[in-house]
């Protein structure tokens, strides 16, 4: 049974020591990621690689034999020439994406449907923790966007681009919904799709007691103070999509795409660069002690994506290394289908 987590992730302090706390304990552990789970052959995306836990699965992917796609906001060339060295795999590119900006994301689709090999495993890890609300291009806030509407824009266009699949669409050789007329083509085995999508998550979407429907996507102003529980609220939102996305992308008696969710715990990474800056040094400090290097905390998505362990499941949720159930009302299809109802509507305005 999962422990509740209310209100231990109210405030960046909570967040911090919870986080702490949960590391100390012990779980049962679902499996181990191996020397021998190689990903030769394997195409593997990932947003977000520029920096903390998505530039370590970079290198980790790579160091598999991997080809990877880091999509990223900063660092182009430079970070994707590092993983080349780190890792000796010299087949590592870099696509440029704002993951705030809707437009900046059809243009990375557009960019992916003319990679030579579309990609196999898709992980999606960007995320963020702002100090404070900002406006996106399109007038959305801007961590409603990153972390959880970006994630759905992004694959509700490749399902338009039939870089993912749904069961109908495959079987019947039928356009899945919405589809863009100019670049429908009939389904054939040729057809790309992926065989696993990967969310990082986060322990705190266990957080909220609520969905806040009325407020859906609408822009509100917030400070520090409500960042945290924010940020909570965005990740069972995204929990919510990743369970509701392997219902509509598997049929019952079959997988087609693994969609797996997961929480890294606490890693020492950049993410609490918003801080104030008075406490940048002791956050730093408690970070560097008590977190998991990057390269660590990467182990749980590496598995998710190279382990033969999880082949042909169509949702799992890894908590580090342990297999938990999700929140309740993220696992509730009418919750789901009403956050995709939603979303979709979104995207159309
Ligand atoms: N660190 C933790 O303790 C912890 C715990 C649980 C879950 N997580 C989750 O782990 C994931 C990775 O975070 P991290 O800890 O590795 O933090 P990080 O070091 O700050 O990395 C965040 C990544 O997201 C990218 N990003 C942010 N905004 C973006 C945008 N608008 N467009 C494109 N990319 C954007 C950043 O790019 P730039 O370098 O260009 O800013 C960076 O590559 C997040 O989803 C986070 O919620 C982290």
């Amino acid at each position: 049974m999962t422990e509740p987590h209310k209100k231990k992730y109210d405030n960046a302090a909570m967040a911090v020591l919870t986080g702490i706390r949960d590391m100390f304990k012990t779980r049962e552990v679902c499996g181990e990621l191996k020397e021998t789970d190689r990903l030769d052959g394997k195409t593997v995306f990932i947003d977000g690689a520029s920096s903390g836990l998505g530039f370590a699965i970079a290198v980790d992917v790579a160091k598999r034999g991997g080809r990877v796609i880091m999509a990223c906001r900063s660092g182009l060339p430079e970070k994707g020439e590092k993983v080349k060295r780190l890792s000796g795999n010299s087949d590592v590119h870099m696509l440029h994406v704002d993951l705030s900006d809707i437009s900046s994301i059809r243009h990375l689709v557009s960019g992916i449907t003319k990679l030579s090999t579309h990609p196999d495993i898709y992980i999606l890890n960007a995320g963020i923790v702002p100090k404070k609300s900002r406006r996106t291009p399109q007038g959305l806030e801007e961590m409603f966007m990153v972390n959880y509407f970006a994630k759905f824009v992004f694959i509700r266009m490749l399902m338009e681009h039939r870089l993912i699949l749904d069961p109908g669409s495959l079987i019947l050789g039928k356009p899945n919904q919405h589809p863009e007329p100019s670049i429908q083509k009939p389904a054939s085995t040729l057809d790309p799709r992926p065989s696993r999508i990967i969310f990082v998550t986060s322990e705190s979407h266990r957080n909220p007691e609520n969905y806040n429907w009325d407020g859906f996507g609408k822009y509100k102003d917030y400070g520090i103070k409500q960042s945290m529980e924010l940020y909570g609220y965005y990740k069972l939102l995204l929990v919510t999509f990743a369970r509701e996305l392997s219902r509509r992308l598997n049929s019952d008696s079959k997988t087609i795409t693994s969609v797996f969710a997961m929480c890294p715990g606490p890693v020492n990474s950049n993410i609490a660069r918003e801080a104030p800056k008075i406490f940048q040094p002791l956050l730093k400090l408690i970070f560097a002690i008590f977190f998991k290097s990057p390269k660590e905390a990467a182990k749980p998505v590496v598995y998710l994506a190279a382990s033969p362990d999880v082949e042909g499941k169509s949702f799992d949720y890894l908590f580090l290394m342990s297999r938990q159930e999700i929140d309740k009302k993220a696992a509730d299809p009418e919750n789901g289908e009403r956050l995709w109802e939603l979303s979709e509507k979104l995207l159309k305005i």
